[in-house]
């Protein structure tokens, strides 16, 4: 038995207005005050007093969205009593408010709690639906039924990552209107967590049929337009297409899970606070490259990794396994140097110090990391700590 998990997902130009068509009046807004200074937040509130709906906005929202954040909102949230629960914005945002529904649809539960095996968390929506609307192209939260939260632990801002089907968004609405004003960076930086987010899909341990079609498309489209987003952040259907494939990504890999890559990301992001797509895609063709290198005879990755070079057109039908497999890797090095991506952690202006000093720390964080058990290839202490080495340093892995 296998399943395949999404919310009903309203997406291109002018979809912001199925709200209308959604049940339920009473709506608690989650976003943060950049969204509001950006002026989407007018946008959408705009639109739900033309569709005779009213709302309560909680704009606290802070990126690496800590737990005490979360417990605020849950306040403000049950005090209001709203059937409709609306996050905008980025992937911590939507992070926040669907923590906040399970709260707020659960008073009595703790988000200790939230996680896969409690089953009462299948009856969530029954006080409220929850509508995710997205304003960056990267995270695809909007689709996941995961969410990440930061807790203080021993010094360090642990990301907790809490998982339970129930935490699908009811609705994602997917709107390019909202990612249009992205800056390139960002644009860059977002675009390579979605392209991460599919390629580690695709080759999980809980990898799939559905994922690995969704996944597949949605690397075809990165490649396709986030050089054009890039160079040109106003190109209306450029950003509409790369507005899909974050959300495609994001179900491939609600679906059959990240692994190392977004492990190593979480961890040098806790640590050295880098945006979470730049550390996530300076690492992916390490990781990809460590992947191939498996030498366990029974993994299949390579025989993935050729036949989705294959078919994104990368390589000849008849061309060798293993060299097509690898062009996977000088494709990702390629989209990297056409959006200005840095290539490895060193250009992050962390100093070899300072990498030495907080090896172990990255490593046990590693392995704390849920997606540490989805990847092919087993891990071990001394495999992270070249990884992270080599990524440092820029060195081409052959281990
Ligand atoms: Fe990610």
């Amino acid at each position: 038995m296998w399943y395949f998990y999404s919310p009903s997902i309203i997406y291109g130009e002018d979809s912001i207005d199925f709200l209308e068509n959604i049940t339920g009046e009473k709506c608690f807004i989650v976003t943060d005050k950049i969204i509001e200074k950006l002026g989407y937040l007018k946008i959408l509130t705009d639109k739900l007093e033309k569709f005779g709906k009213i709302y309560e906005i909680f704009k606290e929202v802070i990126p690496d969205p800590r737990e005490e954040g979360v417990l605020i909102a849950r306040e403000q949230c049950i005090s209001y009593a709203p059937d409709l629960i609306i996050a905008l914005g980025g992937g911590s945002v939507i992070d926040t408010a669907k923590t906040v529904w399970v709260l707020y649809e659960f008073p009595d539960l703790t988000l200790d709690d939230v996680h896969s095996f409690n089953n009462k968390l299948y009856d969530i929506g029954k006080r409220s639906k929850f509508i995710a609307i997205p304003t960056t192209s990267g995270t695809g939260s909007e689709t996941t039924n995961a969410a990440i939260i930061s807790r203080l632990e021993n010094d360090i801002w642990k990301k907790f990552i809490y998982t339970h089907k129930g935490l699908t968004p009811t609705y994602a609405i997917v709107d390019p209107l909202f990612p249009l004003g992205m800056p390139p960076k960002l644009t860059a930086d977002t675009g390579f967590d979605a392209l991460s987010h599919a390629i580690e899909a695709m080759v999980s341990n809980w990898r799939n049929e559905f994922s690995y079609a969704i996944g597949l498309k949605s690397i075809e489209l990165v490649f396709k337009y986030l050089p054009l987003v890039y160079k040109d952040g106003e190109n209306k259907e450029a950003r509409d297409f790369l507005h899909q494939a974050a959300t495609m990504a994001g179900l491939a890999f609600s679906n059959s899970q990240l692994h190392i890559g977004h492990g190593m990301g979480h961890s040098w992001g806790a640590i050295f606070n880098t945006a979470h797509g730049r550390a996530v895609g300076i690492v992916l063709p390490y990781v990809t490259q460590f992947l191939l290198n498996n030498p366990d005879e029974g993994d299949n990755t390579v025989e993935i990794y050729a036949k989705m070079a294959k078919q994104l057109g990368w390589a000849k039908w008849d061309e060798d396994e293993k060299k097509a497999a690898f062009l996977v890797i000088e494709k990702i090095k390629e989209l990297q140097k056409k959006v200005d991506f840095p290539t490895k952690l060193k250009d992050l202006g962390i100093s070899r110090e300072d990498l030495e000093k907080n090896l172990d720390s990255l490593i046990s964080c590693c392995f704390e990391d849920a997606t540490v058990v989805m990847s092919p290839r087993s891990m071990t202490d001394e495999y992270f700590r070249k990884l992270f080495d080599y990524a440092f340093e820029g060195k081409e892995v052959d281990f």
